[in-house]
């Protein structure tokens, strides 16, 4: 394994491969993991230090891989375990770490622990789930929402018991009071562990135990995303606090390798609750922050979270920033509304800020949303199902070229989804090109390899006029102009090393280069002078 410090995460960049988008090795139309290797050349040329795949394990892909059918084993449509090794080595020889995804929260209904929980209610696997008796009169147990809207609770006719699922009906719920459920996710971390996996990434992390007495969710303040569900605060269906026991014991497991596994939850939570799952250093090393995603790509927002983030976080934790998933809508759209300057901007502040940048597949060529045609949906976690606007949109293939396939998969074959317009984006054309975002996004990763590599390095956030934010993070200066407007910036003590606009790669290497940046007085030389920050444009001086 490339570098075995414990603690490598700091200052490190994570690359999540939404693997059946990312490359199809085998012309079916679905990318695997003969594709991903096939595509490692590209990560190591970009400059990251490991991969999060999406779910690799076997799974009727009612959810894609979020309703896992086998935890020991690789999805058969994805490959092999064999292809799983060989992934893992060949990432290995690239100085890539691979980090699996794990659902702890439910299984598929397929599995078979499930299969023999309603085939048989004497079976000791029915305490694997979730059961409740219906009401008196026949009603649903309590009230709690699944992410579709529907109820969280379905009727196995055969028991005449309902069964809990907080996402589709085929995904049911464990049930984490029951000591077996931790003793089988306790060898199925081992298992993977063993086989040279540096970590998981948890899916629903905040999600495991459910109240013993099924209370109902009470009513969530209006307009809430984090920790709301169609009206309800998830404060019964998920989010209880016996879920911190888990990841202590799954830290200590992580912490017995030579090389310390990583722990990266999907914690869709307030801060504060965010920064209880890294407790005294002893549960996940790395969450994932909602609350910045959903921040307003405005100064103020941004530098608010930001600012919100480190103090909520136990001193030495290690903030994670990202701002594309396969849940969410893409920040070239999202944040940028498809304004390359702006996703541009964007890839800089994520770049520069302390801890762990977690990037999605297509962030670096700003790749933007996907509108997909009704009739070629296929995500069903929406109200009313597959035909709603779902996630597919952030879903679709990585375009590799301008080729009629994007080189994402044989000519003539149909992609699972559409390809967006790959003729006009895609990482070959960018690559030719020593302006792109992906060139752009290229030297940010190794200028923050070389600043901040295995470091977590300090945060302060500087004054600076209106609609701007300024910051230093360890020992270099960020100013990102947040308005369309050019701003003056006070004077900055070092020579610019990488701006946003055109020319801007090479900042550092070619004094006075102005770029969108429009340098005044030969900032670049660093010589103190003043400086005119483009529209949304910003740079990275030396501090
Ligand atoms: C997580 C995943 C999402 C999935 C859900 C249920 O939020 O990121 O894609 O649908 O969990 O597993």
């Amino acid at each position: 394994m490339p570098g075995t410090g414990s603690r490598w995460w700091p200052g490190a960049t994570l690359y999540q491969v939404y693997v059946r988008s990312w490359q199809d090795s085998d012309g079916d139309g679905y990318g695997d993991l003969n594709g991903v290797i096939a595509r490692l050349d590209h990560l190591e040329w970009l400059g990251v230090d490991g991969i999060w795949l999406s779910p690799t394990m076997p799974s009727p892909d009612d959810d894609w891989g979020y309703d896992v059918s086998d935890y020991r084993d690789v999805h058969p449509e994805l490959g092999t375990l064999a292809d799983l090794d060989r992934l893992i080595a060949e990432a290995g020889r690239r100085g890539l770490r691979v980090l699996l995804d794990l659902v702890p929260n439910h299984t598929s209904s397929a599995h078979p622990w499930f299969v023999e929980a309603t085939g048989d209610p004497a079976s000791p696997r029915r305490e694997y789930y979730v059961w409740a008796d219906p009401r008196p009169d026949g009603g649903l147990p309590n009230n709690w929402l699944a992410a579709n809207g529907d109820s969280a609770w379905t009727l196995d006719e055969a028991s005449g018991q309902f069964y809990l699922h907080n996402f589709l009906p085929s995904q049911p719920d464990l049930n984490w009071w029951n000591p077996v459920v931790h003793q089988e996710f306790t060898d199925i971390l081992r298992f993977w562990f063993d086989r040279g996996v540096a970590g998981f990434r948890i899916d629903v992390a905040h999600g495991l135990y459910k109240d013993a007495e099924l209370r109902d969710d009470p009513p969530a303040p209006s307009g809430d995303l984090i920790g709301g569900r169609y009206g309800l605060e998830q404060v019964y269906s998920a989010n209880r606090p016996e879920s911190h026991a888990v990841f202590r014991d799954w830290r200590k497991i992580a912490d017995s390798y030579p090389s310390p596994r990583l722990l990266l939850g999907e914690t869709w939570v307030t801060l504060d609750a965010m920064a209880g799952f890294h407790s005294e250093d002893d549960e996940l090393q790395l969450t994932f922050n909602f609350p910045f995603i959903f921040a307003d790509f405005t100064a103020k927002g941004l530098a608010g979270v930001v600012g919100d983030t480190l103090a909520a976080l136990p001193a030495g934790e290690c903030p994670v920033w990202t701002s594309s998933n396969h849940d969410i809508s893409r920040f070239p759209t999202r944040w940028a509304g498809g304004d390359e300057r702006k996703a541009r901007l964007a890839l800089l502040i994520l770049a520069t800020l302390p801890g762990t940048l977690v990037l999605y597949y297509g962030d670096e060529i700003a790749m933007t949303d996907v509108t997909v045609p009704v009739e070629l949906r296929r995500d069903p976690m929406v109200p009313g199902g597959r035909r709603g606007e779902g996630r597919d949109r952030a879903r679709t293939p990585m375009p590799w070229d301008a080729s009629p396939s994007g080189g994402f998969t044989a000519d003539g074959v149909q992609p699972w989804l559409p390809y967006g317009p790959h003729a006009e984006r895609n990482v070959a054309g960018q690559r030719d090109d020593p302006d792109s975002t992906l060139n752009l996004c290229r030297a940010l990763l190794a200028l923050r390899r070389r600043e901040f590599g295995g470091r977590l390095v300090s945060y302060e956030q500087l004054a600076a006029p209106a609609g701007v934010w300024m910051y230093r993070s360890g020992d270099l200066t960020v100013a990102a102009n947040f308005t369309g407007q050019p701003v003056p910036l006070p004077a900055l003590a070092g020579g610019v090393l990488v701006r946003t606009g055109p020319g801007g790669v090479n900042a550092g290497s070619k004094p006075g280069s102005a770029g969108a940046g429009l340098a005044l007085g030969g900032a670049d030389a660093g010589s103190g002078s003043a400086e005119l920050l483009g529209p949304w444009a910003g740079l990275v001086a030396r501090s």
